[in-house]
C-alpha cells in the first residue's frame, strides 16, 4: 500500500492538497483511503460531504475518514487510564482531571495512526493519504514512537522483572501501595500499544512505499517552519519526496493591490527552489475562490500533477546511507537544514545516538561497528557523516559484547 503523508504549517493548504491528491489517485484506479488525523477536522468541508470515524464513500475508488481521536484513545488506552486514575485517586486527585492527566500531548493523534496498520492489513486499499495536523504536532507525533521506544524498552523490562513477581505479595499490603503497581491488563495494554506503534513507525519509514510531502506558502515563516520540519523528518528516517508551494499569485495576471505580494512570493520562491533542491518543488496557484468540492479538487489535482501519477516516487533518495570503503565505514544521514553546532553524536554499545535540539535519533549499528568509537562527525552537502575508522581502534578497544560472548 502506497502511503502519502502531507504536512506543513497551519492553514497552508494541507487538507486541500491531500484531498486533491486522493481524488486523482482514485481517478487513476487506485483504491484510495484518505484519513485525517487532525483533531480539528476539515476534510468534510473540503469534500463538502459529511464524514465520520469509519470510511465513507466519496466517489468511485475513494473513501474518507475523519478519525475520532477520543474513540481510538478509549479503545487502546482505557486500562492504562484506569491504572493512573487509581494512583491519582489514592493521592486525592479525581474526576475529570485524572482523564486529562493520563493523556500525553499529541497522544490522541498517535492512536489515530494505529489505524494505518488496520487498513493496510485489510487489503482493501492501494493508496492511503494522510492529512495531518500542522507541522509541530505531526512531527512530535511521528517522532514519538522513536523517542519513546528507547525508554519503553527499559520500562518494559522493569515491569517484567520487578513489578510482576512483586505484585502478588504487595497486593496484600495497603490498598494505597498496591494501587501503585500496574496490573497485568495495564501492562499488557502499554506493551501492545507500543508494539503497534513500532509497527506504524516501520510502515511510515518504509522508504519503498511511504513518503512525506511538504506543503508550504512562499512566506518567511512558512519556509522556516518547513525547513525545520524537513530536518526532523530526515532525522527520523522519513523519506520526503516533494515540496508543494501553494497559493502563488499568477505572475502573468494583474493582482491589483496584491501586486507587491507577487514580488515577495517570487523572491521566496527562488529561495525555496535553491534551498530545497534537489527535491522537486511543485508550484500551485492561488485560485479566485476556495478549493472545495470534487470539481474544484479535480482541477486542483490536474494543475498539481499534470499527467504524472501522484503515487510515483517524485524523488528517490533514502535519508540514511551506510557507506563502506577499505579503511572507513561511514553512517551518513541527510539533514537538509541542520545547524552543525546543535548536533551531538555518540555511541553506546551497538547504538549510534544523534542528538539535535531536543530531538534524538538512535541508529542500530551493524555488527562490525559495535565497540568502535566514532571519529569526528562532519557536514558535507547537507549530509551528516559519522565516520568509523576500522583500523585505528581495533587494537585499543574493549571487546564488544558479541566478542565477549564468543570468548
Ligand atoms: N491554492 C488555493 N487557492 C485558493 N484557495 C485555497 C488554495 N489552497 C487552499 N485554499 C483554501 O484555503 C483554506 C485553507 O486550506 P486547507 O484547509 O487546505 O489548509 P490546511 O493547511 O489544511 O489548514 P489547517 O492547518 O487548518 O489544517 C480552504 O478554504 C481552502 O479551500
Ligand atoms: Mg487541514
Amino acid at each position: 500500500m502506497r502511503i502519502l503523508t502531507f504536512t506543513g504549517k497551519g492553514g497552508v493548504g494541507k487538507t486541500s492538497v491531500s484531498a486533491a491528491t486522493a481524488v486523482r489517485l482514485s481517478q487513476l484506479g487506485y483504491r484510495t483511503l484518505i484519513l485525517s488525523t487532525d483533531p480539528a477536522h476539515s476534510l468534510s468541508d473540503s469534500f463538502n460531504l459529511p464524514l465520520g470515524a469509519e470510511p465513507t464513500k466519496v466517489r468511485e475508488n475513494l473513501h474518507a475518514i475523519e478519525v475520532n481521536p477520543y474513540v481510538d484513545l478509549k479503545e487502546n488506552w482505557s486500562e492504562v487510564q484506569k491504572f493512573y486514575s487509581r494512583i491519582f485517586m489514592a493521592q486525592g486527585v479525581g474526576g475529570v482531571m485524572t482523564d486529562e492527566m493520563t493523556i500525553l500531548p499529541g497522544m490522541e493523534e498517535l492512536f489515530s495512526l494505529l489505524r494505518i496498520k488496520r487498513y493496510k492489513n485489510s487489503g482493501l486499499y492501494d493508496a492511503l493519504v494522510l492529512d495531518t495536523a500542522p507541522t509541530g504536532e505531526t512531527l512530535r507525533l511521528l517522532s514519538l514512537p522513536d523517542t519513546l521506544s528507547w525508554g519503553i524498552k527499559a520500562v518494559k523490562n522493569v515491569t517484567k522483572y520487578i513489578v510482576r513477581p512483586l505484585s502478588k505479595p504487595l497486593s496484600k499490603m495497603s490498598d494505597k501501595i498496591a494501587s501503585y503497581i500496574p496490573n497485568e491488563a495495564a501492562i499488557d495494554s502499554v506493551d501492545q500499544v507500543f508494539d503497534e506503534l513500532e509497527g506504524i513507525r516501520e510502515l511510515l519509514t518504509d522508504n519503498l512505499n511511504s513518503t512525506v510531502r511538504l506543503v508550504m506558502n512562499a512566506e518567511k515563516m512558512s519556509i522556516k517552519e518547513t525547513m525545520r520540519a524537513l530536518t526532523y523528518l530526515n532525522l527520523y528516517g522519513f523519506k520526503v519526496d516533494m515540496v508543494l508551494v501553494n497559493r502563488l499569485l499568477d505572475v502573468n495576471e494583474e493582482s491589483g493591490y496584491l501586486e507587491k505580494w507577487k514580488g515577495i512570493q517570487q523572491k521566496y520562491l527562488a529561495q525555496i527552489e535553491a534551498g530545497f533542491s534537489p527535491l522537486p518543488v511543485r508550484k500551485l496557484k492561488m485560485y479566485d475562490q476556495e478549493v472545495v468540492g470534487l470539481k474544484a479538487l479535480d482541477q486542483f489535482a490536474r494543475d498539481m500533477y499534470g499527467d504524472t501519477d501522484p503515487a510515483d516516487m517524485m524523488y528517490d533518495e533514502p535519508p540514511i546511507r551506510f557507506v563502506r570503503t577499505k579503511e572507513l565505514y561511514e553512517v551518513q544521514l541527510k539533514l537538509m537544514f541542520a545547524n552543525p553546532s546543535e548536533i551531538d553524536v555518540w555511541v553506546t554499545g551497538d547504538e549510534l545516538f544523534i542528538h539535535m535540539g531536543n530531538q534524538r535519533k538512535i541508529i542500530t549499528l551493524p555488527l562490525s561497528l559495535t565497540g568502535l568509537e566514532p571519529g569526528d562527525a562532519y557536514f558535507q552537502d547537507k549530509w551528516l557523516h559519522v565516520p568509523f575508522d576500522l583500523n585505528s581502534h581495533k587494537e585499543h578497544r574493549a571487546p564488544n559484547r558479541y566478542e565477549k560472548e564468543l570468548g
